[in-house]
């Protein structure tokens, strides 16, 4: 069943260019971003859309504020994003003219379920859910669906299902915009170009794991590292951290890297290792100086960059770098890297990666 893996996790993260095919072939299929790709009375609901309530646990939460950066800027309509077990206890002032997007691997994740459920109860009737597994819980009790096609996913640490939520999730921000009168045939087209392209991205990118072990055997004593990102790569650096922590035990934070300097910064030495997710957007001279600031204080960089990010290694800097920039999928495309850090660490460290302690694949409890 593994076949040449010595884990699922490890299968899985190579099964992403196949998955991320699968979950795009609807849409390829199309040749367009339609309303129909999430469900066949979708058009009308999502024409009337106001605005986009996210709401998620985990990684499937993160997969959400990756969404929030796409669907401001694509579409135009305001788009907030909440972790279902904050949402489903507090005083919701609600606005039925959004869309509610639950995102949820496995579909039966119980904070996500009340807190739809609670949704349903504030008046909100558009509902989507973006799930893994047909006709689990949270679906059947959602209006619309988009199912991503990763096939199941055995490891407890998710990895196939949060690149193939990304793409289900761009593919939401477009189609919103097409609806919004916000998109020109061009840009269409572009849109469909880019995810095309992204399986071969995708597989580029785990075409670099022979660097990324190097790496890991320099993170596996450590005890604590940080994670920077800016812009819609911020939300991949948190994903970095919660797989490094969650597998390896070694203790993660990540940070918008324009946060540095109002806290974390304080405890950059040089036994704590930063890793950047550095590629080259309108925010690199940005990140770059917030490495600078790093290196002034000893902490030793590790670099995830691409093609145009115009910088090499150097003292205590170590970079990666990506093929080729991907553009907008750009997160999708980084999220590679940081999965097969926490892998390669978490092996070097001996843990039991795939179901690591305290931890279930599915939280149907509280
Ligand atoms: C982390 C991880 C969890 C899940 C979370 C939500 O690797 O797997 O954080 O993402 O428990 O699960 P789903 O997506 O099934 O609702």
């Amino acid at each position: 069943e593994l076949g040449p893996y010595r884990h699922f996790m490890q299968k899985e993260i190579h099964e992403q260019p196949r998955a991320i095919a699968d979950t795009i072939e609807a849409v390829m299929g199309a040749n367009a971003f339609v309303p129909e790709l999430f469900g066949a009375s979708a058009g009308e609901v999502l024409r009337e859309v106001e605005g986009v309530q996210i709401i998620a646990c985990g990684t499937s939460y993160y997969a959400g504020l990756t969404a929030r950066y796409w669907i401001e800027a694509i579409s135009g309509l305001p788009c907030s994003v909440e972790i279902a077990s904050e949402y489903r206890y507090r005083k919701v002032v609600a606005n039925p003219k959004q869309l509610v997007v639950t995102i949820s691997q496995s579909g039966e994740t119980l904070d996500t379920m009340e807190a739809l459920k609670y949704a349903k109860s504030l008046g909100h009737d558009k509902t989507l859910s973006i799930c893994n597994v047909p006709e689990s819980a949270i679906p059947r009790a959602s209006r619309l669906v988009y199912y991503t096609r990763a096939g199941a996913e055995i490891g407890v640490a998710s990895t196939k299902a949060f690149t193939t939520q990304l793409v289900a999730l761009f593919t939401l921000a477009v189609t919103l915009a097409k609806l919004q009168g916000r998109l020109s045939p061009e840009h269409e087209a572009e849109h469909l170009d880019a995810l095309r392209r992204l399986p071969g991205s995708v597989q580029h990118a785990l075409n670099l794991e022979p660097q990324i072990i190097g790496w890991a055997e320099r993170f596996a004593p450590k005890q604590h590292a940080l994670f920077l990102g800016r812009g819609v790569h911020y939300p991949i650096a948190l994903e970095g951290a919660l797989k490094l922590k969650e597998i390896s035990y070694i203790h993660a934070e990540a940070y918008p890297a324009g946060e540095l300097k109002h806290g974390p910064l304080a405890l950059v030495d040089s036994a704590m290792p930063v890793v950047v997710i550095a590629p080259n957007d309108s925010l690199l001279e940005k990140v770059k100086s917030n490495m600078q600031e790093v290196r002034a204080r000893g902490g030793e960089l590790f670099v995830f960059a691409d093609d145009d990010s115009q910088f090499g290694s150097s003292d205590g800097v170590h970079v990666i770098r990506a093929p080729r920039h991907v553009g907008v999928l750009s997160p999708v495309v980084h999220a590679i890297p940081v999965q097969l850090l926490a892998y390669h660490a978490a092996l070097a460290r001996g843990t039991d990666v795939d179901k690591p302690r305290n931890l279930a694949k599915s939280v149907t409890v509280e």
